[in-house]
């Protein structure tokens, strides 16, 4: 157009010579080949917890920034601060910063869990350029703060814990970070309904996002990773709570609570794999008479529209009426599946529960199609060796990738309908 259509002057249009553009050749200051970076390999520097370090992908890069969320009370606190033991364990010096609790409850805490060390540096620092300030004199070899929600930058309005504030102060936080090359851990509050006050506004701003997992009332606990720039995403760590603090659960195949292994009608062990690693958990289901004119359907553990969808291929394809029934469907121990296998077990459980008989010892996992196909999910061999490991007897799931496996032959297997043989044997 040759001059600016809003202000309709002809002298803010700058033609750039075409010797000003950087060339191709040459690269620029600060710049490397890829041969180069990938030569300047990252030193891991492992935490020393083992469930912990296989999540971030083998231990601590320099100048990392990993998020560790999770519901209040799940353990966050107790993790970084067993994290902080171990490194300083190590020979490491872990400064932590802990605005939540005061620098006594800390040192109680670490007490509790037999954490004593001088190489722990402990500071109840709320605003944000103070404790960098504090952290770029300690230079430790790993900085937490629990939690982003506590701290604040002066300049910027608004509560600590609000959006405006939880963005900058991690702004400054991964900043440091990385001019340092001093790896963070930055703790933060989810709420219970899926919480995006905290941790889901700053994923985008750090390299590893964990959440801690678990039922607050039970043992068990995932620590699952959700996005890893420095490893393989999608890793779980399991723990379990206990009277001083978390342990690593190295074998979880004592998960499986003794005696619950499809016994009772409504009961059925699935395979999950998360990650790489199978953990055997048991799907519940309860279908009761409905008690109301809209039948319940409540779901814990699964994402509900999957169980909505098996319930529709059970009534469709299976013959079965969950039309004036309560359906409650749950995976014990709080845990959170997000793996697609879990169909099968969730149709059995409800199939299960719906005609009063119990599948007994059998292990049972595949994805179910909307035509009632069943469908091969990833680590099929995975799952059945584990278990097979872990005692059970049978194991019901997707022999090939066709997709030719039905509902109505998966149900009739497991003894509920029909007297038809339909497992994978050996
Ligand atoms: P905490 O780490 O404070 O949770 P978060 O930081 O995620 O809010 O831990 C909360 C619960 O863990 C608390 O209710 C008590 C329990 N707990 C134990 O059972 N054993 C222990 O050794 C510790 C330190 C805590
Ligand atoms: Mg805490």
């Amino acid at each position: 157009m040759g001059f600016c259509p809003q202000c309709r002057d002809d002298r803010v249009l700058v033609e750039i010579a075409e010797s000003l553009r950087p060339s191709r050749r040459r690269p620029a200051a600060g710049v490397l080949s890829l041969a180069d970076a990938r030569a300047a390999k990252v030193a891991r520097t492992p935490i020393g917890i083992d469930e912990f370090d296989r999540v971030i992908g083998g231990g601590l890069v320099p100048g990392v920034g990993i998020l560790l969320g999770g519901e209040p009370g799940v353990g966050k606190s107790t993790l970084v601060l067993q994290a902080a033991g171990s490194l300083a364990d190590r020979g490491g010096t872990v400064l932590v910063a802990s605005a939540e609790e005061s620098v006594s409850q800390v040192a109680l805490r670490a007490g509790r869990l037999g954490i004593s060390d001088d190489s722990i540096l402990l500071s109840s620092e709320r605003d944000v350029d103070a404790l960098i300030e504090v952290a770029r004199s300690a230079l430790p070899d790993l900085l937490v703060v629990d939690s982003i929600q506590t701290v604040a930058a002066r300049e910027v309005g608004g509560a600590p814990g609000g959006v405006a504030q939880v963005r900058e102060s991690v702004a400054r936080l991964i900043h440091f970070s990385k001019e340092s090359g001093v790896p963070v851990i930055l703790v933060g509050h989810v709420t219970k309904d899926g919480g995006i006050a905290g941790p889901k506004l700053v994923e985008h701003a750090v390299d590893v996002v964990l959440y801690l997992e678990g039922d607050p009332e039970r043992g068990l606990r995932v620590l699952r990773g959700l996005k890893n720039r420095f490893g393989a995403t999608h890793q779980v760590g399991l723990f379990e709570m206990g009277e001083s603090g978390l342990i690593e659960v190295v074998d979880p195949a004592g998960l499986l609570a003794a005696g619950k292994r499809g016994e009772m009608p409504g009961s059925v062990v699935f395979p999950a794999v998360d990650g790489t690693r199978p953990l055997l958990v048991e799907v519940q289901a309860l279908v009761a008479a409905a008690t109301a004119p809209q039948p319940r359907r409540s779901v814990k553990g699964i994402e509900p529209a999957r169980v909505h969808q098996v319930i529709a291929v059970l009534e469709r394809h299976a013959g079965l009426s969950f039309a004036d029934k309560d359906v409650y469907v749950s995976v014990v121990g709080g845990i959170k599946l997000r793996d697609p296998g879990a169909d099968l077990p969730v149709a059995l459980a409800l199939a299960s529960s719906l005609l009063g008989e119990a599948v007994g010892s059998l292990a049972a996992w595949g994805e179910v199609g909307l035509t009632g196909e069943i469908r091969a999910v990833a680590h099929g061999e995975h799952r059945a060796l584990e278990a097979k490991r872990l005692g059970l007897g049978r194991v019901i799931g997707p022999v090939g990738g066709g997709g030719n496996d039905r509902i109505l032959a998966a149900l009739a297997s497991a003894g509920l309908l029909g007297d038809a043989e339909w497992d994978l044997g050996d």
